[in-house]
């Protein structure tokens, strides 16, 4: 049997405070009907004041090694997908790593936006299969609630916050594991969704040769730009982007549609989930939804799905899991799982 990376901890965490449509139809002009018909969005976590990035990442990484059976101190690596860390550097794994109160492994972030943990998980993947670790934990975490222009109706509604995080172990003995991924990426639409760099040397000037049509850059008085995007352009390029790559990986793995079981998707909109499920053949009924409760977690969204999914005891050992994401870029990815966990 080949060396693969299979997924024997899972876990998650979302801030005690709900922010719901209604909520929101204080804070900016719109209305709980406009949000569900547009994205399924209902609610939405967010983080408290005294609370960062890392801690939404510990709480999940405590989750995932306690569900794993194993310590913090087991583990030969440490990875965190984010793109709201605690500050520029140390990277909040590092960080993470410290709140565990461990040391002795490598630590580092990944930032690829939505896509993080899917980037995330065929990174680790390859790396075990090729012998480098056999324990590793992967966390995607975020507090977008901190990036958003919360005037501007067309972006504030959509993000939550949250983490969700798994255990990896190698393993040689059985079917399962991550079978295979493929990842992807244009830069040339990078102006349709982004934020300037979040610390107080951004600059407008950062983003370089901006086209006339791109959203003005906006950056308060401490330097944190706000989430700018183009709604609908996203919008297109996602589903099809999305809907090539679950084909592209189960050619990948030799696989076809009717052999997934259960779709784990980003989290952003409930037409986009769709549009992909529809393209995969799946019914709704195969289709990982928090969207509605969760918003958009960014990296976290995969894994939290995950997590609410495995626990409440809906995927079974055996079950094939594709795993997709779409992000600011853009860059996108999927990764085929099979489930061998009980
Ligand atoms: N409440 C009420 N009205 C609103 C709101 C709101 N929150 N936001 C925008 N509108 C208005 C607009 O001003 C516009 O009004 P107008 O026609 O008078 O100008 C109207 O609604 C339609 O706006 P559109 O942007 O065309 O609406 P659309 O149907 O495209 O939906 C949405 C917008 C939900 C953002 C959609 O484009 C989308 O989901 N795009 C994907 C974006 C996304 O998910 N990004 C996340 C990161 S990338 C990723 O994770 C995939």
């Amino acid at each position: 049997m080949p060396v693969r990376a299979h997924i024997t901890g899972v876990g998650g965490y979302l801030p005690e405070r709900v922010l719901t449509n209604r909520d929101l139809e204080r804070i900016v002009d719109t209305s709980d009907e406009w949000i569900v018909e547009r994205t399924g969005i209902r609610e939405r976590h967010i983080i408290a004041e005294d609370q960062r990035t890392s801690d939404l990442a510990l709480e999940a990484a405590r989750q995932a090694l306690a569900d794993a059976g194993i310590e913090a101190g087991d583990l030969d690596a440490l990875v965190v997908a984010t793109t709201t860390p605690d500050m520029v550097f140390p990277s909040t794994a590092a960080i993470v790593q410290a709140k565990l109160g461990v040391a002795g492994f490598p630590v580092w972030d990944i930032q690829a936006v939505c896509s993080g943990f899917v980037y995330g998980l065929a990174q680790l993947a390859g790396m075990m299969e090729a012998g480098m670790f056999r324990r590793v934990l992967l966390v995607g975490a975020e507090s977008m609630s901190r990036i958003l222009d919360w005037t501007d109706r067309s972006t504030c509604v959509l993000f939550g916050d949250g983490a969700g995080a798994v255990v990896l172990e190698a393993r040689d003995d059985g079917e399962g594991g991550v079978l295979g991924s493929v990842l992807d990426a244009d830069g040339s639409h990078r102006k349709l969704l982004m934020a300037a760099h979040p610390h107080p040397g951004a600059s407008p000037d950062a983003v370089g040769d901006a086209p006339d049509d791109a959203p003005d850059l906006q950056v308060d008085a401490a330097g944190v730009a706000a989430i700018e995007m183009k709604g609908n352009e996203v919008f297109r390029i996602a589903v099809t982007r999305l809907g090539e790559v679950v084909g592209r990986v189960l050619d990948h793995c030799g696989m076809d549609e009717s052999e997934v079981d259960w779709l784990i998707p980003h989290q952003a909109n409930i037409r986009i989930i769709q549009a992909t499920a529809r393209k995969l053949g799946l019914g709704m009924e195969r289709i990982a939804i928090t969207v509605d409760r969760h918003a958009n977690t960014s990296s976290a969204s995969v894994p939290l799905a995950l997590n609410e999914y495995y626990r409440a005891e809906r995927i079974r050992p055996g079950q094939v899991l594709l795993l997709e994401a779409f992000g600011a870029g853009f860059v996108w990815g999927a990764n085929l799982v099979r489930w061998s966990k009980s």
